[in-house]
């Protein structure tokens, strides 16, 4: 069998700026949703870190780009933080100071080989917009982004090729995940199905009409959407529990893919729409049409696996939401799981990878795969991350093998994270680093290359084939 992988194939690692980054009074940089963000505490969380201070990348970042550099990074995936480039978000000019820092970062990317990956709002949405217009529940924010997203892609166009338009954009929608990734809190009095939907059509709206204007000001560029997967299967080999996991992954996943890919809604949806007495007759998907085609790659993060068990008989609308909505999904109790009880699977990642491009036929790019190890007790036992080099290593072979042996299209790969950085749930024990980011001390972080550091600088150079290896 074939072990290799084609020789531009894009190793590498992602990021987003505002876990890492701190600095938050910089360059007149305006707050954030994510710097407002009330953390509700995640299993085994202890403590809260500081988003002001994050991994010190603004000040530190050169260090950083070095380091991975050494790793031999091909690709590396930042976002442009909508509140240093906006501060309030409806600003009609960008803040140049905001511009000058991701000038720097972008140059020192270039002189260093690495091809910048570029997400356009990755939890950073001003917190202004979200306050005054509650998000993107309010149609109005689309023109604010818009307008973003015209003035970086102008501005930065001869330099980077890859963007992403929206980061896990299947997240938004839902109660637990609204404010951090569209600036919404579902109003009282509205129903969930209500501001899901609502919540749906404005971001796909907002990522289409942002992949088009890419397109018309840079021909050249290679253009994605993101969503994020966490396929669920049966908890029982029963048919209740295989129809729940088909309605999750229905509503989690596929919903999503559909618009973004296929430029529609599909039967399931509009069926569930009308089922639930909501208006969509004015909803205009002529633009989600164009923008699939002008879609060049699909982007996806992927963790985990999850696994349901329900006793809830699908025959009305009524128990359908209750499944979608209120049934929870849990770590699959046969595998092996992250202390935050991510459950690690990577044939279910293989099987994920193989649904995407067949059900889309756009090549995939995997630009988050990572585990959050708890920190040790010493630096020494952090940085020993034998764990993540055996999750990496074996997600790594499934990713492979669904290329050589499924025919899966794959462009890239990238790490969740070269650095230590901050959690969605700003927490810095949670660590995803191949680097160590140390406490702060004289105004420094001290970066310190992990074991997983020096083995993946090893898979890099030998293309990924050290997976194979015994
Ligand atoms: C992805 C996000 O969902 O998962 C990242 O795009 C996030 O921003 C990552 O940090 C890991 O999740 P968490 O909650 O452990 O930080």
């Amino acid at each position: 069998m074939k072990k290799e992988l084609k020789s531009n194939f894009l190793w590498g690692g992602a990021i987003s700026n505002v876990q890492a980054e701190g600095g938050i009074l910089e360059g007149n940089r305006g707050e954030n949703v994510y710097d407002q963000l009330q953390v509700v505490p995640e299993f085994g969380q202890t403590s809260q870190g500081n988003t002001n201070i994050a991994s010190n990348h603004y000040f530190q970042f050169k260090e950083d780009i070095d380091l991975m550099k050494k790793m031999g990074f091909r690709a590396y995936r930042l976002s442009i933080e909508w509140s240093r480039i906006h501060p309030k978000g409806d600003e009609e000019t960008p803040n140049e100071d905001g511009l000058k820092y991701y000038d720097e970062m972008i140059n020192y990317l270039l002189k260093n080989n690495i091809e910048p990956i570029v997400s356009l709002v990755h939890f950073d949405m001003p917190a202004f917009l979200s306050k005054k217009y509650n998000g993107f529940l309010n149609p109005k924010v689309i023109s604010f982004y818009l307008r973003h997203v015209e003035q970086v892609v102008t501005h930065f166009k001869n330099r980077v090729t890859y963007w992403i338009t929206y980061n896990e954009i299947n997240t938004a929608p839902f109660d637990n995940m609204s404010y951090l990734v569209a600036g919404s809190k579902r109003p009282s009095g509205m129903s969930k199905m209500q501001f899901f939907h609502d919540i749906f059509y404005n971001t796909e709206r907002a990522s289409s009409l942002a992949i088009n204007r890419i397109r018309e000001l840079s021909p050249k560029a290679k253009i994605s959407g993101m969503i994020t997967v966490n396929e669920v299967h049966a908890k029982r080999n029963n048919s209740l529990d295989r129809f729940a996991a088909h309605l999750k992954n229905e509503f989690n996943v596929t919903l999503f893919g559909d618009l973004m890919c296929k430029g529609y809604y599909s039967a399931f949806y509009t069926k569930f729409l009308d089922l639930n007495g909501i208006d969509y007759s004015n909803d205009d998907l002529s633009v989600n049409k164009i923008a699939a085609e002008n879609m060049d790659f699909l982007s996806v993060s992927c963790y985990q696996t999850r696994v349901i068990e329900s006793n809830v008989s699908p025959t009305d609308i009524k128990q359908i939401n209750k499944i979608i909505f209120e049934v929870p999904d849990e770590p699959n109790p046969e595998l092996g799981a992250s202390h935050w009880g991510w459950t690690i699977d990577p044939i279910g990642f293989r099987e994920e990878l193989n649904q995407l491009y067949n059900q889309y036929k756009k090549p995939l790019f995997v630009v988050e795969n990572g585990i959050g190890l708890q920190e040790g007790k010493t630096t020494e036992e952090t940085i020993n991350d034998y764990p993540r080099i055996e999750y990496h290593k074996k997600y790594i072979k499934n990713m492979m093998d669904a290329i050589n042996l499924d025919g899966v299209d794959v462009l890239g790969y990238l790490i969740w994270s070269p650095i230590d950085i901050l959690s969605s749930h700003k927490e810095m024990k949670k660590r995803y680093g191949f680097i160590y980011i140390s406490p702060m001390q004289n105004k420094k972080m001290k970066r310190i290359p992990k074991k997983s550091f020096f083995w993946y600088q090893k898979l890099i150079k030998e293309n990924g084939a050290i997976v194979y290896e015994k």
